[in-house]
């Protein structure tokens, strides 16, 4: 089933360089990207995406750290997006997730762990919505979607 979900790499990810690789492993797999931007998160858009974790003893550090530089915040579309993404990025915690995954590979902390994924359809169509006007997000295919879906999933 063809979802989208929204995914932000944080500032870790923009000051240690790494987010055409991570960018990079989200195309290899085949997922598309409809929408794409850079911007520097605030204290209101960021106490809206967080909202479920104020009066958490991270709470505060992790919007300081949000908004140490600028983040990229991508729409990536395709089958079971939502979950495929989730899986992609591994456990939480960089020094837990799992070598091969992005936050296996690219992290060793709770906080500064390279990216946030939808974690779920409903959270998706939330996010997207919170960070994304409809006339930033693209409909187009790509070219070698013959070679990424049979003919009965695309
Ligand atoms: P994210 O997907 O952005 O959603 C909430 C974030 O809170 C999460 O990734 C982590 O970066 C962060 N987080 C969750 N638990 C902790 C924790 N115990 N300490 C620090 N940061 C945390």
């Amino acid at each position: 089933m063809k979802e989208r979900t929204l995914v932000i790499l944080k500032p870790d990810a923009v000051n240690r360089t790494i987010v055409g690789e991570i960018i990079h492993r989200f195309e290899a797999k085949g997922l598309k990207i409809t929408g794409m931007k850079m911007t520097h998160l605030d204290e209101d858009i960021l106490g809206e995406h967080y909202s479920h974790h104020k009066g958490k003893p991270f709470y505060k550090g992790l919007v300081k750290f949000m908004m140490h530089c600028p983040s990229l915040l991508v729409v990536l579309e395709g089958n079971h997006a939502v979950d495929v993404v989730r899986k992609l990025a591994g456990e939480t915690h960089g020094a837990k997730a799992a070598p091969g995954t992005i936050r296996g590979d690219y992290s060793l902390s709770n906080q500064c762990n390279a990216l946030h994924a939808s974690d779920s359809i409903e959270s998706a169509k939330i996010e997207i919505k919170r960070f994304f006007r409809d006339n930033e997000l693209f409909d187009y295919s790509r070219i070698d979607t013959e070679m990424i879906y049979a003919e009965d999933e695309r």
